[in-house]
């Protein structure tokens, strides 16, 4: 088997990927591979829409970090760290000048200066944005700058395994090469995983590719590293009805409405002062309640509400919505400039992750383990991350990451790795190829969807979230059955969805228990027998890991530097 060096290693080659790769590719003398499922331009960074945060104060000078960090802090209902918000909000002005130098074509004021507009729960217009598609125009900025180091070797199509450290430090992982069927091990000193979310457990219904399936977290579980506060799942308020695609916040950021059946501005009930500009948490679940009422149009899981963006008027919507509008057109139908538009809320994205133990440097609590972006918690989103916060935090923390991981690799040596820690995933890879059963992968896959969509979606109690984890035990027990039918080497698409499912069961069945432990109302996770926040006895972050082949769960304390915890309205 294929076994190569390598002084870092990236998994991940999506915006906080290649953000780090391109740190650490700073010192010429360093060797650094960035490994991807996907060819890097098509990672699920390219599906952001409305924009990244930044205190740049270019619309309303009074804005600062410090108004930042404080709209952070309440939005994430007091579960954020303090000290990383306040590190993630005063580096993000100059992150984005560092970008503009690079390229990325931000929309400008009339004067030249990068526009900003505003973003639910935030105090000032300060949502950086392209359009309408900024995630693309940055994913594509930051793939020409990787390019441009020869010191990165790019493995595109190759799928990450296993992960092999001492229980101490990392040494490195095992490939699954896509294109050819072989499997290769690179051995590392740093290991970065930014392998994105794992909103796609809601495979009923989600904004995220249907690659986000939480692989670098999954791996990171079964190795015995610590998950942290992964019962925290954001639901964005609008998704198309029939798809569940994005329609941007920046939709309401411009100054949509949600209307309801009888063609009513409902949000005034729930945010009398934010309306449309409430943090998604708290939209969410308006658009819901409003369904149950009865004022949505339809019953059940297809019902919906409207976005209304008409009195925007043609010409702004074409040059701030571009995408929104070709999306509504080609999924659902209508055109927004002259029509109502079909929405309700849709998983996308994941607040909780790896467990990081150092914001300043995203090392694990392993030495040598590092993970960034959606697939890390640091914790800067706590119980609800702000729309526009995620672009800059993978930025933010990809940059600081990717200069500690550079300091790391030139103190240290290669660990030795034997030739049983080489091939765990060779192993791996010929067991499932053999493997025989009556499990369908279809089948176990749609069921998934269907639990956690209805038992540990926008509303849970403990009776639906028991059954969750009860039934999505028993189907990764199922899991073992499916056999891979397709046996051949050249893009296995089945032996991938085979992989793919046993990491995303793994990581739902996380979410069901910790969910089921936290027994309050706190941000995204919405217990309806326990409907207040109770700082009391919830006040802290959830930890789950495995020990001796069952999820653990333990707690740890929030950092709270500057803001005491308040009721939390808009
Ligand atoms: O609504 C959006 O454009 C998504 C932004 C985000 O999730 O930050």
């Amino acid at each position: 088997m294929t076994v190569v060096s390598y002084d870092a290693v990236v998994i991940g080659g999506g915006g906080a990927g290649l953000r780090t790769a391109i740190e650490i590719a700073q010192d010429t003398s360093l060797k650094v591979a960035v490994v991807s499922k996907v060819y890097p331009t098509r990672s699920h960074t390219g599906a952001a829409q409305g924009g990244m945060n930044a205190a740049l104060g270019n619309v309303v000078p009074d804005d600062n970090p410090e108004a930042h960090a404080f709209d952070t802090i309440k939005g994430s209902d007091f579960l954020a760290d303090q000290d990383a918000v306040f590190f993630m909000t005063e580096k993000a002005p100059e992150i984005i000048y560092e970008l503009d130098r690079w390229g990325v074509p931000f929309s400008r004021l009339e004067d030249g200066r990068i526009a900003q507009r505003p973003f639910g729960g935030a105090s000032f217009p300060r949502t950086v944005y392209a359009a309408d598609k900024t995630g693309h125009v940055l994913l594509h900025t930051l793939f020409e700058q990787a390019l441009s180091k020869e010191n990165i070797d790019f493995f595109n199509e190759f799928f990450l395994l296993d992960l092999i450290h001492d229980g101490g430090r990392v040494k490195g992982v095992s490939l699954y090469d896509i294109k050819r069927g072989e499997v290769i091990f690179i051995r590392s000193k740093a290991v970065v995983l930014a392998t994105g979310g794992f909103a796609r457990i809601y495979w009923f219904r989600s904004t995220n590719a249907v690659g986000n399936t939480g692989d670098g977290q999954a791996v990171a579980l079964r190795r015995g590293v610590p998950l942290k506060d992964v019962e925290f799942i954001q639901f964005h308020p609008t998704g198309l009805a029939k798809t569940g695609i994005l329609l941007s916040e920046a939709c309401r950021g411009e100054g949509g409405y949600l209307v309801n059946r009888l063609g009513e501005r409902f949000m005034k009930r729930y945010a009398p002062e934010k309306m449309e500009l409430a943090p998604r948490d708290m939209v969410s679940r308006a658009i819901e309640f409003e369904i149950r009422e009865g004022r949505g149009v339809g019953e059940g899981a297809r019902a919906y509400v409207y976005l209304d963006l008409r009195h925007l008027g043609e010409e702004k919507i074409k040059e701030r919505l571009p995408q929104v509008r070709q999306l509504a057109i080609d999924f659902e139908g209508v055109d927004p400039v002259k029509d109502l538009v079909p929405i309700r809320p849709t998983a996308h994205y994941c607040m909780g992750g790896i467990h990081v133990v150092d914001y300043k440097t995203s090392q694990t609590s392993i030495e040598g383990l590092y993970a960034v972006g959606e697939c890390a918690c640091v914790s800067v989103h706590g119980a609800n991350r702000l729309g526009g916060n995620s672009l800059t935090e993978l930025i933010v923390f990809g940059k600081y990451c990717g200069q500690a991981v550079r300091e790391f690799v030139k103190e240290v040596d290669f660990l030795n790795v034997s030739e049983g820690e080489t091939s765990t995933g060779k192993d791996l890879i010929e067991n499932l190829l053999k493997r025989e059963g009556k499990e369908s992968l279809a089948e176990i896959r749609a069921q998934m969807g269907e639990i956690t969509w209805a038992k540990m979606g926008i509303f849970r109690d403990e009776k639906s979230l028991k059954e969750a984890y009860e039934e999505l035990s028993e189907l990764l027990q199922r899991w073992e059955n499916i056999p891979v039918v397709d046996k051949s080497k050249v893009f296995n698409t089945n032996l991938i969805e085979t992989l793919e499912l046993r990491n995303m069961l793994e990581l739902a069945r996380a979410v069901a228990l910790c969910a089921l432990n936290r027994r309050e109302s706190r941000g995204g996770h919405s217990r309806e027998d326990y409907p207040e926040r109770d700082d009391k006895n919830f006040l802290k972050h959830t930890l789950v890991y495995y020990e001796n082949g069952d999820l653990k769960i333990e707690y740890i304390p929030v950092r709270i530097t500057k803001f005491q915890p308040t009721e939390r309205k808009y």
